[in-house]
This record gives C-alpha cells, sequence and structure tokens, in this order.
C-alpha cells in the first residue's frame, strides 16, 4: 500500500462537503490503493456540525482513510496538504452587488492562498470549487508567492459534465461515446461549451448535430443555466453533481486523461488561443504524469472567437474588481 497522501477540504460540513468526502475517503479521486489523510476546514460555528461529519466519516471504516484532522485555521488545515480543494465560499444573496461578493470572497480566498503558500505541500493541487470560482483562483494564486500559479485551478468540470449529458440526451447515445468535450472561459452564464471540436462516436458533434439553431438557443444556454434550473427545481444549488466534478477534475489531474480524449480545466491563461495572459480561463486539456498540456492547434472560427472574447472579457472586469478592491 502507498504512503497516505494528505487531501485538505474547505466548506466541509457544507452540501458539497456531504458529498465529496465520503467519495474521497472510499478511494474515488485518488484510487483504490490510495490511503488519504482528511484535513477539514470550517468556520468555528459550523466546528459541531462538522463533528458529527467526522462521526459518519469514522463509522464507514473506510479501509483507505487514515486519519482526520479538523479545524478553523488553514495554517493547520493545509499543513502539508497534497490536495486542496477550496469549496467554502460565500454565495451571493438577493441585493448584493457583485463588488460586495468579490470582496466577501476576497475575505476567504486571500488568508487560504497565504495559507497555502506557507504551509502545503510544496506541489499542491488547488482545486477552487466555490464561486466566482475562476476568480476567487485568481485572488488565492494572487497571494501564494511561493506556489507556481499553475498550482491553482478553477472548477469548470460540472459544465463539462453537463455538456456531455446534453449532447448525450440530443443523439441518443450513452455518455460514453462522446470524447473532446470543451468548456471555455469562466464558471458563469458566459461559458462556452464548444461542439465544433466534440465528437460522438468519431464524428464531429456539430456536424452531426446539424442544427446550428438548436446550438445556439437552445443547447448553450441549457448547458450554462443549468445551475439555476436545479436550484429552481430543488430548492437547493447542485451539490451531488458539483462534488462529483470535483473528483472528476482532481482524478484527472493526478492520475491524468485517456489516449483521445480531453477535458476541461480552467487555469493561469498562457496566452494561448488569444485568451489574456494571467487570466483563469478554461481550456481543453490532457494530463500525463501530472502535467497538464493545454491541446494546442484547434481552429477557432468567428462565432466561437466571439463567445471566447466575450468570457474574458467577463474575466478581466473581474479580475479589474478584485484589483481596485486591493484583493491581488
Ligand atoms: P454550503 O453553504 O452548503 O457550504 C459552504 C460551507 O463553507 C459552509 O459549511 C460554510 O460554513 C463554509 N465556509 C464558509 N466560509 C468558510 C471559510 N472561510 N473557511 C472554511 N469554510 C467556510 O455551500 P455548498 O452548496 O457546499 O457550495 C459551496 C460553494 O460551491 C458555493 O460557493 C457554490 O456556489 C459553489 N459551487 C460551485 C460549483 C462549480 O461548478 N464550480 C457548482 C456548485 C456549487
Amino acid at each position: 500500500m502507498k504512503p497516505p497522501v494528505r487531501v485538505a477540504v474547505t466548506g466541509a460540513a457544507g452540501q458539497i462537503g456531504y458529498s465529496l468526502l465520503f467519495r474521497i475517503a472510499s478511494g474515488a479521486m485518488l484510487g483504490s490503493d490510495q490511503p488519504v489523510i482528511l484535513q477539514l476546514l470550517e468556520i468555528t460555528p459550523a466546528l459541531k456540525a462538522l463533528n458529527g461529519v467526522v462521526m459518519e466519516l469514522n463509522d464507514c471504516a473506510f479501509p483507505l482513510l487514515a486519519g482526520v484532522v479538523t479545524s478553523d485555521d488553514p495554517k493547520v488545515a493545509f499543513k502539508d496538504a497534497d490536495y486542496a480543494l477550496l469549496v467554502g465560499a460565500l454565495p451571493r444573496k438577493a441585493g448584493m452587488e457583485r463588488s460586495d461578493l468579490l470582496n466577501a470572497n476576497g475575505g476567504i480566498f486571500k488568508p487560504q492562498g497565504e495559507a497555502l503558500s506557507e504551509v502545503a505541500s510544496r506541489n499542491v493541487k488547488v482545486l477552487v470549487v466555490g464561486n466566482p470560482a475562476n476568480t476567487n483562483a485568481f485572488i488565492a494564486l494572487s497571494n501564494a508567492p511561493k506556489l507556481k500559479p499553475t498550482q491553482f485551478h478553477a472548477m469548470v468540470r460540472l459544465d463539462h459534465n453537463r455538456a456531455i449529458s446534453q449532447l448525450a440526451e440530443k443523439t441518443g447515445k450513452p455518455v460514453t461515446a462522446i470524447k473532446k468535450m470543451t468548456i471555455w472561459g469562466n464558471h458563469s452564464v458566459t461559458q462556452f461549451p464548444d461542439l465544433y471540436h466534440a465528437e460522438v462516436d468519431g464524428k464531429n458533434a456539430y456536424d452531426l448535430v446539424n442544427d446550428h439553431t438548436w446550438y445556439e438557443n437552445v443547447y448553450l444556454p441549457t448547458v450554462a443555466k443549468r445551475g439555476a434550473a436545479i436550484i429552481e427545481a430543488r430548492g437547493l444549488s447542485s451539490a451531488a453533481s458539483a462534488a462529483n466534478a470535483a473528483i472528476d477534475h482532481m482524478r484527472s489531474w493526478a492520475l491524468g486523461t485517456p489516449e483521445g480524449d480531453w477535458t476541461s480545466m480552467a487555469f493561469v491563461s498562457d496566452g494561448s488561443y488569444g485568451v489574456p495572459e494571467g487570466l483563469v480561463y478554461g481550456f481543453p486539456v490532457t494530463v500525463k504524469n501530472g502535467q497538464v498540456e493545454i491541446v494546442k492547434g484547434l481552429e477557432i472560427n468567428a462565432f466561437s472567437r466571439a463567445k471566447m472574447d466575450a468570457t474574458a472579457k467577463e474575466l478581466d472586469e473581474e479580475r479589474q474588481a478584485v484589483k481596485q478592491l486591493g484583493l491581488v
């Protein structure tokens, strides 16, 4: 058996945490031969509830769970962490301006970036799930001078999985027939799910569907606004599917993407595909031996270009706003 790795999870007593922790402890994220020590961060008032979750984790008697640490101090929860899933965030409440939301989350992700920089493993892989995920990742990486910016990702995998599921439904094919899906840009309604390079049973997805009106007016908004549709139906935001996507993202990052396929991850742009450098932007990527590479050489048509620029513009505005607030 391998030595255990340390997996930090913030917001561990929340909805997503409740779906996430048990699957990490079962081996779904890092494999059935990889023991884990969970290091769980919560705000002080939620520590009692977190303790109940830990009781349940213990009651599962997971063979791979080598220990559990709980704390309200990021420097304790992130100590020597090999993986960190930053889930805890402040959701937007009615009447809240975007600057209020960014400011409140800056109060969370600035100190967490600083703490990761100080105490986490030098090779830590950080995934930001808490919204606004891309800009929270930008705040965290900007406050982590001792880590590489590329060690911070934001999650667009839920959008990626939603895009696959909607395409499978439209084409009547199983999800396993769909490859090379891409979510470009922000985890927000401006995201661009790209069918021009996706494949269904090896055939080009856009050509197979052959219905631009459906693509533009049904598919794109259905994927981009799925989160709101789930809140409307469930009265609560997506949790199990978000936890599942976080598991998928970390598994791809740690264990790689399959031959002949790619996935979507958001991280600092190096200027690829004309995306302004430094924005935390969703790209198509392959992963081998922990190395994340942007898929090169895809042709971008005028429709895609406009969508990719619009989501970059939104991220750039968020970047300007957090700069003005002094968060980076
Ligand atoms: P929740 O409100 O049930 O749980 C959040 C937890 O974070 C709470 O237990 C809270 O006490 C904790 N928390 C707040 N501030 C914290 C801090 N400074 N340190 C540690 N913990 C802290 O929310 P839920 O449903 O679990 O969602 C969490 C976040 O994930 C939200 O921001 C939500 O918008 C986001 N999300 C992102 C998705 C994505 O695709 N990127 C999909 C679904 C949700």
